[in-house]
C-alpha cells in the first residue's frame, strides 16, 4: 500500500477543498468526506491491517497527524465562514437611526366625557359633590316620587322605554334627587352627570343622551341662588358674554319652574338651523324643588328649601365643536371623534 504520498495527497486535497467551502453546510460535508466514517482518511486507516507491524505504527501515526491538520483547516475555515455569516446578518438587519420617527397615534377623551369632567370640576369649586344612580330605574324614583303619577300628562313629555319587571330606563337624571335625599338630611349640594333615555330620534335627538342634574337644599336657598349659579355655570361653559333667558314653565317636581335658554352662539340670535330660526337654544329645565318631593324623601319642607336644574350635555358638545348631528357623537367613527379633542 502506497501510504506515504497518498496521505500527503489527501491532506493537500483536503486543504484545497476546505478553502473553497462557501457555507457552513458545505464545509461540514467536505469534512465528512475526509474524516467521517466513510471518509478517505478512515478508509486508508482501514487498510492498515495488511501492513507489517512496524509499518502499521508508522502509517497509523502519520494518518493521525494528517487528521489533526485537516481538522485544523476545517476549524479555521469554519471561523471565517461564521464571521462572514454574522457580518452579513448584521448588514441585512441594519437599523437606520437617521430615519424620521413614526409618531404613535394618540387618543383623547370622548367629547361628552370632556364636557362632563369640565362641568363636575366647575361645580366642585362651588362645593357640589357628585352623586350617581343606575340607568335602569324604578318608576317610583323616575316618576312617582317626583310628582309624576301614572296617569300624569307629564309622562308623555318623556317617551319612556320600559324594562322587564316594571322598571324603566331613566328618562332624566332627576331620580337621583330622590336617591340622594332619601334617608339623609340637608344641607345638600349635588351634581349628577349621567346617561338618560327617551324614545326620540332626530338630528338633534338621540334615544340615549346625557344630562347633568344639579340641586342644592338648605335653610335659605332661593331662586336668586339658582339664577346666579346658572349664570356662572353657563358663562364658564360658553364665555362671559353668554345671554340667558328664563322662560316660565312647568315640571311636576319644581315650583316655580322655568326653562333656561341661551342666545344661539352660531347666529348671535339672528336665527339659524341650529336654533330653529328662533335665536335661542334650550339648555334645560330648573326650578325650586317642590315641597312634596322633599316630603317624599323624609325631609321637612317647612324648614328646608332648594333648587334643582337638569341640563343637556350633548347640546353643549354640539355647540362647542359645531357638530350638526347629535348621532355623530355616538357612532364611534374615529374620523369624526379624532377631530373633537
Ligand atoms: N328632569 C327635567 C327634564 O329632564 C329637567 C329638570 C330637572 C327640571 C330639575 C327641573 C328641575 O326635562
Amino acid at each position: 500500500m502506497a501510504e506515504g504520498p497518498s496521505l500527503a495527497a489527501i491532506e493537500e486535497e483536503a486543504r484545497r477543498a476546505v478553502a473553497s467551502a462557501q457555507s457552513l453546510a458545505a464545509l461540514a460535508e467536505i469534512r465528512a468526506g475526509f474524516l467521517g466514517k466513510k471518509g478517505s482518511v478512515s478508509s486508508l486507516l482501514r487498510g492498515i491491517g495488511a501492513l507489517a507491524p512496524e509499518e502499521r505504527a508508522r502509517v497509523g501515526e502519520a494518518a493521525n497527524v494528517a487528521k489533526e491538520r485537516i481538522e485544523g483547516f476545517v476549524r479555521e475555515r469554519r471561523e471565517i465562514l461564521e464571521r462572514e455569516a454574522h457580518a452579513s446578518a448584521l448588514a441585512a438587519q441594519r437599523l437606520d437611526v437617521t430615519l424620521p420617527g413614526v409618531r404613535p397615534p394618540r387618543g383623547h377623551l370622548h367629547p361628552i366625557t370632556q364636557i362632563e369632567r369640565d362641568i363636575v370640576a366647575f361645580f366642585h369649586g362651588l362645593g357640589f359633590s357628585v352623586e350617581e344612580g343606575p340607568e335602569v330605574e324604578t318608576q317610583w324614583n323616575n316618576f312617582e316620587a317626583l310628582g309624576i303619577a301614572p296617569d300624569h300628562p307629564a309622562r308623555d313629555m318623556q317617551a319612556t322605554f320600559f324594562v322587564d319587571g316594571g322598571h324603566v330606563l331613566r328618562t332624566h337624571t332627576s331620580p337621583v334627587q330622590i336617591r340622594a335625599m332619601t334617608g339623609r338630611q340637608p344641607p345638600f349640594r349635588f351634581i349628577v352627570p349621567g346617561r338618560v333615555y327617551r324614545n326620540d330620534r332626530s338630528p338633534r335627538h338621540s334615544p340615549m343622551f346625557h344630562q347633568v342634574e344639579g340641586f342644592m337644599v338648605d335653610e335659605r336657598v332661593s331662586f336668586a341662588d339658582l339664577k346666579g349659579i346658572l349664570y356662572a355655570f353657563q358663562s364658564h361653559m360658553m364665555g362671559a358674554e353668554v345671554e340667558l333667558r328664563f322662560r316660565a314653565s312647568y315640571f311636576p317636581f319644581t315650583e316655580p319652574s322655568a326653562e333656561l335658554d341661551y342666545r344661539c352662539l352660531l347666529c348671535q340670535g339672528a336665527g339659524c338651523a341650529t336654533c330653529s330660526q328662533s335665536g335661542w337654544i334650550e339648555a334645560g329645565g330648573c326650578g325650586m324643588i317642590h315641597p312634596t318631593v322633599l316630603a317624599n324623601c323624609g325631609i321637612d319642607a317647612e324648614r328646608w328649601q332648594g333648587f334643582a336644574f337638569g341640563m343637556t350635555l350633548d347640546r353643549a358638545a354640539m355647540l362647542r365643536w359645531g357638530i350638526p348631528n347629535i348621532h355623530l357623537l355616538f357612532e364611534g367613527d374615529l374620523r369624526v371623534l379624532e377631530q373633537l379633542g
